[in-house]
């Protein structure tokens, strides 16, 4: 890998690969026809594929086809779009615009916005089941994938950090809680893109804890940077409304330290990850300009 532009051709190919797998997965499946749209309208188009781009990466990096973890990419980017239909909820962020376009909930209503983000949730373990036993991956290294992306949800993942998100708001806002507040609500889901594939094809613990540590710092970063773009990005360019953060009293990394030492921040993470993943050697050389990459990202 040499320059932005092959990594970006990378993703890409990446991003092919896993829209048409969401959507044939879609298709596929009898599900009421209201219901179905819903899931269709904030699943299928929009979306940078970050987080399945990831689970690809991974398993190519570490000699595996990228095809035989499609269920688990498809399944991780289920999770992560539930959680944009339900972060953007008028009890949560109360946000009317999402990857270039009407929130879910301004469009289906609240209550099959709520749907459709459940039912995400449990399809993603569904599909996860269904198709990875095809590919060959053995059940005790499936189980595992599971448990770390089961984990990335629930109150020690999305949930706990959103739950802190919320609580912020009334005012707590000390820097121990912001810290961990971001690697809940984002960075376990964007490490988990690691090391699901990583437990599913069965790695040895050293390297499963230079992958952890790796997505821990890379998350916290892409989470800085999504604050750091909330004020200066243009909502042509995020596709949701910028300026929400501040207008909502939220606080974040540019709320708490500013602009500047926020993208400090951010570099500093970048810097954390790319040492973390070093001890991997040239395979993994790629995920050096994959954090860098986010760093840099302007939606
Ligand atoms: C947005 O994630 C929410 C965060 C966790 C910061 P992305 O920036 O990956 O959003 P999409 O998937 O491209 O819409
Ligand atoms: C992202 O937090 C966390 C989750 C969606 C779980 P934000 O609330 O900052 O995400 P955006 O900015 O709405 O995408
Ligand atoms: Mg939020
Ligand atoms: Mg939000
Ligand atoms: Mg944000």
């Amino acid at each position: 890998m040499s320059s932005g532009s092959d990594l970006k051709t990378l993703f890409e190919r990446k991003k092919e690969l896993i829209d048409e797998y969401l959507r044939e997965t879609l298709c596929k499946k009898k599900i009421p026809d209201i219901l179905a749209q819903s899931i269709a309208y904030s699943l299928l188009d929009g979306g940078k594929r970050v987080r399945p781009g990831l689970c690809a990466i991974t398993a190519e990096s570490l000699g595996i086809k990228p095809s035989r973890v499609l269920p688990l990419a498809a399944a991780i980017e289920m999770v992560h779009t539930a959680s944009l239909i339900h972060d953007d909820l008028p009890c949560m962020d109360n946000d009317d615009y999402r990857r270039g376009k009407l929130t879910n909930h301004k469009v289906y209503g609240e209550a099959m916005a709520v749907l459709a983000g459940d039912s995400l949730l449990a399809f993603a373990f569904e599909i996860s089941l269904n198709e990875l036993p095809k590919q060959g991956f053995s059940q005790s290294h499936i189980l595992r994938a599971l448990s770390i992306l089961s984990n990335a949800i629930g109150p020690s993942g999305i949930c706990g950090g959103q739950a802190l998100d919320i609580t912020q708001e009334y005012g707590e806002d000390n820097e121990e809680f912001l810290w961990k507040m971001s690697e809940l609500k984002t960075a376990t889901l964007l490490r988990a893109s690691l090391t699901a594939p990583a437990a599913l094809v069965g790695v040895d613990e050293q390297t499963m804890s230079c992958l952890h540590n790796y997505g821990t710092h890379m998350g916290i970063s892409f989470q800085i940077v999504d604050d750091i773009l909330d004020v200066t990005g243009t909502i042509s360019e995020l596709g949701k409304t910028p300026g929400k953060d501040e207008a909502s009293g939220k606080v974040t990394f540019v709320s708490f330290y500013g602009l500047q030492k926020a993208k400090e921040l951010a570099l500093n993470e970048t810097k954390k990850a790319v040492e973390a993943i070093t001890p991997l050697g040239e395979k993994f050389k790629v995920f050096v300009e994959i954090v860098e990459h986010f760093t840099r990202r302007s939606r």
